[in-house]
């Protein structure tokens, strides 16, 4: 297909680790390690494709109640794994930011976290946003707190609070997600960025996220492009109007 559209900001709902992994004989670690692997070249190729933000979804606050094995082996996943992919993000000139609550961290997991985030802040081609002990509840109710403290201190005027206010208190300053992608077949959105992604088009590819290639994504961008978004008006151009 010509004239492929491309997504600004692509929401990616990282799933199927797991299954991926029990399909063939291995421990979910191992399907882990494989999803973490994908995660390193299919997003440089998204943003090679034009895509200038991605908010991936890699541990939502209710994956604590996973085995501590199992979370242990995430957390300890993320300080190796965010060493080499931040080296190979940096050259690519991509930024990398973090969403989700602190508390409930590792010290070590924040410490990478944290300096990941100061070696990448000046590069311009890409922002990857990684989404780590983040839950959409969360950042809504963290959001009101924060404006309820400015409120009180005088610092901002309640009755002037619209949508563009309140999205500066979310956890990042992010424009709206345009294509959110879930792999693995499940269709929900599991507590994912629930405003950002309120006129998202959704995609649910049965694939695992360790097979979700770059021949996926070009899939994807084929189904985005074919959809009629109209933002609740009317789109006079589309003949099926
Ligand atoms: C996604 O894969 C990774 C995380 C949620 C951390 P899963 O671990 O959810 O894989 P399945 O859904 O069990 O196959
Ligand atoms: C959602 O996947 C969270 C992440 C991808 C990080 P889950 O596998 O945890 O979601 P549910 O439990 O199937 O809804
Ligand atoms: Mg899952």
């Amino acid at each position: 297909m010509e004239n492929l559209k491309i997504p600004n900001h692509v929401g990616v709902i990282v799933d199927g680790n797991g299954r991926w992994a029990q399909e063939r004989g291995l421990s979910r670690s191992e399907g882990h390690k494989a999803g973490a692997e994908n995660v390193e070249n299919l997003f440089i190729y998204m943003i090679n494709r034009g895509v200038k933000f991605i908010s991936a979804y890699v541990f939502s606050t209710e994956n604590f109640k996973r085995s501590q094995d199992e979370v242990k082996y995430l957390m300890d996943m993320v300080i190796w794994k965010f060493k080499t992919l931040s080296k190979k993000y940096d050259k690519e000139n991509i930024r990398i930011i973090f969403s989700g609550r602190k508390d409930g961290l590792r010290s070590d997991v924040l410490k990478v976290m944290q300096d990941v985030t100061e070696k990448t802040k000046n590069n311009t081609r890409g922002t990857i946003n990684f989404c780590l002990n983040y839950g959409g509840h969360a950042e809504i109710i963290d959001a009101t707190k924060k404006i309820h403290e400015d409120a009180t201190k005088g610092l901002i005027n309640i009755d002037e609070l619209d949508e563009n206010m309140y999205a500066k208190y979310l956890y990042q300053d992010l424009p709206p997600i345009d294509l959110l992608i879930r792999t693995s077949g499940e269709m929900r959105i599991s507590n994912f960025m629930l405003w950002q992604a309120s006129y998202a088009e959704f995609y649910f590819p049965q694939t695992y996220f360790p097979d979700f290639k770059e021949e996926e994504f070009e899939q994807a961008l084929i189904e985005y492009t074919k959809r009629d978004r109209r933002f609740g008006g009317i789109n006079y151009e589309n003949k099926n109007n």
